[in-house]
């Protein structure tokens, strides 16, 4: 049976079948959710705000708590899309601000412009550059280098 969400940040209200993860319904509306780890609940990139309903999501994981505990904007109402499941109607969903590093396809050319957002770390959520920041070469290397340690905890985990 279908269930009734709303997306906040695109005012928008939708059904989900009893039991998807707002992930796949986040996907449907072309929302820009990297997922960097693929749906397996280890990193900040489908981290989202739920509004209203909580209780009508399918309880915690540890792993989704481990996660959320290092994410540093996780408040009371965080979730991560890929493992909260909709189990009642009127849940309503926020997405936080901001963009992941590992969104930026050509990092190098940034060298020079300030940053449109906050820019985030996939795994933790910080902010490695703030909105209107300038970006400079030091900052890309730092960032390249984020980008590097991102890749090998997450095959790391892959493998365990
Ligand atoms: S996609 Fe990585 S935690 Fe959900």
């Amino acid at each position: 049976m279908a269930k009734t969400v709303r997306i906040d940040s695109i005012n928008e209200e939708t059904s989900v079948q009893t039991n998807d993860n707002l992930l796949s319904l986040l996907l449907t509306k072309e929302l820009k959710v990297l997922q960097e780890c693929g749906g397996r609940g280890i990193c900040a990139t489908c981290h989202i705000y739920i509004k209203d309903g909580m209780e009508q999501l399918s309880p915690m994981s540890r792993r989704e708590q481990r996660t959320l505990e290092v994410i540093t904007t996780c408040k009371m109402n965080s979730r991560l899309a890929c493992q909260a499941r909709v189990i009642g109607d009127g849940v309503v969903v926020d997405l936080p601000g901001g963009m992941y590093i590992s969104e930026v396809e050509d990092i190098e050319s940034l060298i020079g412009q300030r940053a449109t957002q906050d820019i985030l770390h996939p795994l933790y959520g910080t902010v490695l550059v703030e909105t209107g920041k300038l970006i400079t070469r030091s900052m890309i290397s730092q960032l390249q280098q984020t980008r590097g340690e991102v890749s090998e905890v997450l095959s790391r985990a892959g493998n365990t």
